[in-house]
């Protein structure tokens, strides 16, 4: 735990960079008034975090993945209803990596204890041993349950609720966390009037960095200016806006207005605890489009992102296939992905190193949204304490190779994508005209 501890929040500037804000009220960047008392957001670390899309989880297959090094397994039950086990049968602590998954019956490949929510406990929220090669089997295996999180289903995304304890019954949740403020109509725009592209990367590296990129609209113009396809967003031309801030029990986000026209919103950026980021371009009610970025803290160093660009535009799907717009939107993302990414392994390196306890650090006016995600996260992690299994053993990274599924160094993704670019342009457009050539 100590080593992951971020170090440059004793940095004396950290400390006195932030002033606070007030609570569901709008504060411009310049009026922040430090004797105000800061309201802060109520979620910490633990709480809901979107783990994967609803089509990943396929028919009798197990989905691995971790949150915080904790082995985690996502999978349907013989119902169809999503459930998030703990990767470890209750017998003799085997991963259930090598078993099987038929009709929601699990059976673990070590001695054959199989589960299903259909057991014998009157409670149908367990998930319950129903066979396991044993003498004595009514005082052994009806007794053992697997362990579970809460996990549901909405927008297409599979939910899971992390909390300090798994339960093997789910009915004896003491916590009740409703999922409303991840809802995407909460954010004020209905996922019918959009369609989406998604790219799913993982990361060696800090996933608090990541979410710190998504957060900074100050990189945006310098690193991705070659890069994003809108001429507002350039290396050459660096401008600044005016900035607002809201913060409310549930979510902060920064607003940025042109500086030549203070009602006109350049940027919307919302983060709501603990991995979600909404990043509108322009005001939610008019926006053509806007970002979910999900991010999923797998480990120490991993981390996973999930991103979805909703668009107004564009939403034929037949021209959509003609001109390969899925295909080129998410060439643009995984080179924006690698760009940001060369930052943030170094960044994350310095970051645990504890290299970035220096006074040399100096936020701008601009960084006060950094500084703030950056003290919230701080205090969540002390106060929550997710980071008990961590694990710094490389020795024991046995789980790595099967949890990051999306290529940390993402070209292996990029360069599929590109293969699919060249064979659906040959087939849509080369193929015809040689077939139309061979007949004339
Ligand atoms: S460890 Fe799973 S059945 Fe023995
Ligand atoms: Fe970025």
């Amino acid at each position: 735990m100590e080593n992951r501890q971020i170090n440059f929040f004793k940095s004396k500037d950290f400390n006195t960079v932030l002033k606070p804000f007030k609570e569901g009220t709008v504060v411009k960047i310049d009026s922040l008034d430090s004797k105000e008392n800061q309201k802060e957001l109520k979620v910490g670390l633990f709480g809901w975090y979107a783990i994967c899309p609803s089509k990943e989880l396929k028919k009798n297959k197990l989905h691995y993945f971790s949150l915080y090094d904790e082995p985690l397994i996502l999978y349907r039950d013989e119902s169809e209803n999503v459930r998030c086990i703990k990767n470890i049968c209750p017998h003799r602590g085997a991963s259930f990596f090598g078993g099987t998954l038929s009709d929601g019956v699990i059976t673990c490949p070590y001695h054959g204890a199989k589960f299903s929510s259909e057991g014998s406990c009157q409670n149908i929220d367990r998930i319950t041993c129903s066979h396991i090669v044993d003498n004595n089997y009514d005082n052994y295996a009806k007794r053992i349950h697997l362990s579970q999180y809460k996990a549901l289903e909405k927008n297409g995304y599979v939910f899971v609720h992390f909390s300090k304890n798994s339960e093997t019954d789910l009915n004896n949740t003491s916590e009740n966390a409703p999922i409303s403020n991840h809802e995407l109509s909460d954010s004020g725009f209905s996922q019918e009037d959009y369609v989406y592209e998604e790219v799913i990367v993982d990361f060696k590296c800090d996933w608090s960095r990541i979410i710190e990129n998504h957060l900074d609209i100050l990189h945006i113009f310098w690193v991705h200016g070659d890069t994003i396809p809108d001429k507002e967003v350039n290396k050459n031309v660096l401008v600044s806006f005016n900035q607002k801030i809201n913060v409310t029990p549930k979510y902060f986000e920064s607003t940025y207005y042109y500086k030549n026209e203070p009602s006109k919103e350049f940027i919307r950026i919302k983060f709501i605890p603990p991995g979600r980021i909404l990043i509108y371009k322009g005001d939610p009610s008019i926006s053509r489009y806007l970002q979910v970025l999900d991010h999923i803290p797998l480990g120490n160093n991993k981390a996973r992102v999930i991103v979805r660009h909703y668009r107004k535009f564009l939403k034929n799907k037949i021209l959509n296939n003609l001109i390969l717009f899925k295909e080129t939107q998410r060439k643009i993302f995984y080179k924006i992905f690698d760009e940001d990414y060369m930052i943030l392994k170094t960044q994350t390196y310095n970051h645990k190193m504890g290299f970035i306890n220096k006074d040399e650090i100096k936020l701008l006016g601009e960084d006060r949204i950094i500084n703030y995600f950056w003290k919230w996260y701080k205090k969540s992690e002390d106060k929550d304490e997710p980071w008990e299994n961590i694990n710094n053993d490389k020795n024991l990274s046995v789980y790595d190779k099967i949890i990051m599924k999306y290529p940390p160094e993402i070209k292996k993704l990029e360069i599929i994508n590109n293969i699919e670019i060249i064979r659906k342009t040959f087939v849509r457009f080369a193929a015809p005209l040689i077939f139309l050539l061979l007949i004339i």
